[in-house]
């Protein structure tokens, strides 16, 4: 199965940005801008507090929701938390397991699989991130980190639930850095992570399923990226609050898929 069979997927992560002001502006004009676009996915994935409004700005077009996070419990008392129950009336999507959660509030492997599970039985498709951090990188150990990261996340999930399942190759090192992987790396991580997800779960749903690049992904090198034969879209951080660069890598996408249709 090729990019031509796996509709991309384009996602958006605004971290902790944008006023409610900014958020339904922005919202608005990628809604607008992507109204053709029906062969990439298009997901926005705001803070907690602008997931309703922005589930009322956008019904109707196409433009599906993510949350960045939720609790790895089901529900009681664990103040401040978000539930994924919660969150399933507003959200296709929920982003478990980002570099930034694992490093700046302490998620572990664990953690990371406990979310995962809650998001996809409660119908929603999670999109797990794995990368390596720089010095890992340079010691050679990319894979065995994917692999320990993937196994680890996975471990409780049941083979059933591989369709809601979206793995982002995030290196740790290209995000917000404007030092984005080679094309190349990415592809031999994606690669990677297809073949074992393949060998522990299903050949064929882990052909179906979506593999997508995380880190500095901008308008002028998403194309470059989408040309390869496993990367499936994107996570964007930093260019996904600037409308005109989301709808250029949305439309670099759009490209990609339309060429990979045609030669196949
Ligand atoms: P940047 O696109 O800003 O590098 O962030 C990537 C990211 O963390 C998306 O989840």
């Amino acid at each position: 199965m090729t990019l031509a069979s796996r509709r991309p997927l384009v996602a958006g992560n605004w971290k902790m940005h944008t006023t409610l002001e900014e958020a339904l502006a922005l919202a608005s004009t990628v809604a607008g801008r992507c109204r053709t676009v029906t062969e990439v996915e298009v997901a926005l994935a705001p803070p907690f507090p602008w997931l309703v409004p922005l589930a009322e700005r956008l019904e109707g077009s196409g433009i599906a929701l993510g949350a960045q996070n939720c609790s790895q419990f089901e529900r009681g008392a664990f103040t401040g938390e978000v539930a994924a129950f919660m969150l399933t009336p507003f959200c296709r999507y929920v982003i478990v397991g980002h570099s930034e959660r694992r490093a700046l509030f302490g998620e572990d492997d664990a953690v990371v699989a406990a979310k995962l599970i809650r998001v996809v039985e409660h119908g929603m498709t999670a999109i797990l991130c794995v990368g390596e951090r720089l010095e890992e990188r340079e010691a050679g150990r990319t894979l065995e980190v994917i692999e320990r990261q993937l196994s680890r996340a996975c471990q409780d999930l049941p083979a059933h639930r591989l369709g809601q399942l979206v793995v982002a190759y995030e290196p740790v090192w290209a995000i917000g850095t404007g030092r984005p992987a080679t094309p190349q790396d990415a592809q031999e991580v994606a690669a990677f992570v297809r073949t074992w997800l393949g060998r522990r779960f299903d050949e064929g749903a882990s052909r179906a399923l979506r593999i997508l690049y995380g880190g500095s992904v901008t308008a002028g090198n998403a194309g470059t990226f989408f040309a390869e034969r496993d990367i499936d879209g994107a996570l964007v951080g930093g260019a996904s609050l600037d409308a005109e660069q989301f709808c250029g890598i949305v439309e670099a996408a759009r490209v990609a898929v339309t060429r990979r249709t045609k030669e196949a």
